[in-house]
């Protein structure tokens, strides 16, 4: 059985992965109305991973007695300076996203809570690649972002990402 606080925390970083979520929906938008659907793709893709690790977080919650309490989902920004601003705040949002999920590990381990830090050593794996993904992706817009031809080239290869539903579970 989890504590209450503990379930609090998890609940509140459902809502958090359900954020992220639409903040992605709102960044693949903002690439769609440029036509670079290859970028919008990717944050497309990037949009139902994070309602994964949600429904991953539901389901733990679930499985160790927590109340699952649904939170409200805040509006995301639709507007972005540019194509780099786009790539900037996406990493900044996983860094944000990995310093709540170390605060409930943190919160765990304090309480002695030891299915919740091994439940959430995924998540701390998965941050650390998302960290890793999004900031090579800013490093790669700089190179390309006045460079139509190499935009357009980056645009195709973020085309090619697929949801994976297995990466999640
Ligand atoms: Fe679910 Fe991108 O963190």
């Amino acid at each position: 059985m989890v504590s209450e606080k503990i379930a609090q925390l998890i609940n509140e970083q459902i809502a958090k992965e359900q954020y992220a979520a639409q903040y992605y929906l709102s960044m693949s938008a903002w690439f769609n109305s440029r036509d670079l659907e290859g970028i919008a793709n990717y944050f497309r893709v990037q949009s139902k991973e994070e309602l994964m690790h949600a429904d991953k977080m539901f389901d733990y919650l679930a499985d160790v007695g927590g109340e699952i309490v649904i939170g409200e989902i805040p509006k995301p920004p639709h507007t972005f300076a540019d194509v780099q601003d786009v790539f900037e705040k996406a990493l900044e949002h996983e860094r944000v996203v990995t310093r709540s999920i170390f605060n409930i590990v943190k919160a765990a381990n304090d309480e002695g809570d030891f299915a919740t830090t091994s439940f959430l050593q995924w998540f701390i794996n998965e941050q650390v690649e998302e960290e890793s993904s999004a900031s090579l992706l800013v490093s790669k817009i700089k190179m390309v972002k006045d460079n139509p031809s190499a935009l357009y080239l980056f645009d195709q290869e973020l085309s090619q990402r697929v949801f994976v539903p297995e990466n999640g579970k």
